[in-house]
């Protein structure tokens, strides 16, 4: 009988996560679907209760994130019907029609629904609205988008300097901007670009390189008048504008297939297909990256899904060589960077990420967690202000680590404990839950041959 790799267990809903790989070593092989995307899947709940009359979404995301996203748009008037990855319904308010909650809205760990519901609820005038999310949220800084906001002329009240949530919001009839972000973020992007819906007149984001470009895509499909410009990198949404109900089909999220791309690519004998793969150009520097490190990775049955490109990946162990992660690239992969850490330990050579500073402030400060989680698994890492150098190849140990209650921590320690001599347990693992529920039992099932 094959040895069980995968074990957990749950105290207190805190799981630990115990993975012992077997001295034969355990390839992933045969097919595997992920969950929907969890950037679309907001924009989709969003934007459905923004509309008017009804969208379907099918394919949309069960995790944490999403469900945070739907209950904060029930609280504002929007009817969305039980969350199920079939089809979920949403009976949309139109905007400018959004009701004041008599409670506080709940972004949970997500900072895609407090950033992007910042700018819907700032040009809502007239009603008041208070907003917080978990512990790691409310240590995330939120100036990047109150700054543009208050040019706008929002009235956004919060804890350090109004950078911090829990935010108050005096929601205003606002003025159209044409803002600079110093940073490449699809949250600030898309938190202006929403703001600029209510607001008369052409409202303008320009980045420094261009970051997922879903909402501009989805804006669009909904029926707003969306100007992109790859010349000056910018987007800008003409309002007042209108939305109209649509069917949204939500891709398999690539940041979520890439604990399989990296699994499959370096556990030795591994054969996998991953399925309906969305592959947005904007989204796809993971797949640049391994093919660059040598990856075998080939896309099968490339196909678009309501305007999003969507495709299989199959990808079959090799060999890996170091490579560097920086500039414009950063943006296109920036929640895949722990897992390409992982992937970097066993590479040939030396593998250097710059210019992802940006790190420091996800759900958790991803580049000194992953430092300090793969030097204790026996990896050379060196953190640096700015990215990691990673050395390789080394022959990971297993080691008791710890998720710091960030989903992609979790996913990407787990897929390391696949190649490490020895025993990891994965402290806070029910963290994947955020954006992948069933990833526990999905590795389980991949890893039983
Ligand atoms: C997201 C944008 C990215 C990403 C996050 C989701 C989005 O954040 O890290 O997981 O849906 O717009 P930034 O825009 O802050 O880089």
């Amino acid at each position: 009988m094959l040895h069980p790799i995968v074990t957990s267990e749950f105290v207190n809903a805190r799981q630990r996560l115990i993975l012992s790989p077997t001295a034969e070593g355990c390839p992933l092989v045969g097919r595997v679907r992920i969950p929907g995307d969890k950037s679309i899947s907001h924009r989709a709940l969003m934007l459905g209760a923004l509309a008017e009359g009804e969208t379907t979404i099918e394919g949309l995301l069960l995790g944490e994130d999403p469900r945070s996203t739907a209950a904060c748009f029930r609280a504002l008037g929007a009817e969305i019907s039980e969350l199920n990855t079939d089809r979920v319904t949403v009976r949309g308010i139109g905007i400018g029609n959004l009701q004041e909650p008599i409670g506080v809205l709940d972004a949970g760990n997500s900072g895609t629904t407090l950033r992007l519901m910042l700018g819907i609820l700032a040009s809502h005038p007239d009603r008041f609205f208070t907003i917080t999310g978990d512990d790691s949220l409310r240590s995330r800084p939120m100036g990047r988008v109150v700054k543009p906001l208050t040019t706008m002329g929002a009235q956004i009240w919060g804890r350090r300097d109004n950078t911090l949530a829990p935010l108050a919001v005096r929601g205003q009839a606002l003025q159209p901007i044409h803002y600079q972000s110093p940073i490449a973020s699809a949250q600030v992007k898309s938190c202006i670009l929403l703001a600029g819906l209510m607001t008369e007149g052409q409202t303008t984001v320009s980045e420094p390189a261009l970051s997922r470009d879903h909402s501009e895509r989805m804006l669009r499909a909904f029926g707003a008048e969306v100007i992109v410009d790859p010349d000056t990198i910018s987007a800008t949404v003409v309002g007042p504008a209108k939305l109209h109900g649509q069917r949204v089909i939500v891709p398999g999220d690539i940041s979520s297939a890439a604990f399989w791309l990296v699994a499959a690519a370096i556990v030795p004998g591994s054969d996998l297909t991953i399925e309906n793969v969305g592959i947005n150009p904007t989204r796809t520097g993971i797949l640049d990256v391994l093919h660059q490190m040598g990856a075998n990775i080939t896309l099968e049955n490339e196909r678009d899904a309501a305007g999003e490109p969507v495709a299989d990946l199959r990808v079959r162990y090799g060999p890996l060589n170091g490579c560097e992660i920086s500039g414009a690239l950063i943006p296109r992969l920036v929640d895949e960077i722990p897992i390409l850490a992982v992937a970097a330990t066993v590479a040939q050579g030396k593998t250097v990420i710059r210019d992802a500073e940006e790190l420091r402030v996800k759900e958790s400060d991803r580049l000194a967690v992953m430092a300090a989680a793969l030097q204790k698994m026996g990896a050379q890492v060196t953190e640096q202000p700015d990215g990691l150098e990673i050395t390789g190849p080394v022959q990971l140990r297993g080691a008791d680590v710890d998720s710091h209650t960030d989903h992609r921590i979790a996913m990407s320690l787990a897929i390391a404990a696949l190649v490490a001599q020895g025993t990891t347990t994965i402290d806070r693992a029910e963290a994947a839950a955020i954006s992948y529920p069933d990833f526990v039992p999905t590795l389980e099932r991949l890893t039983q041959g």
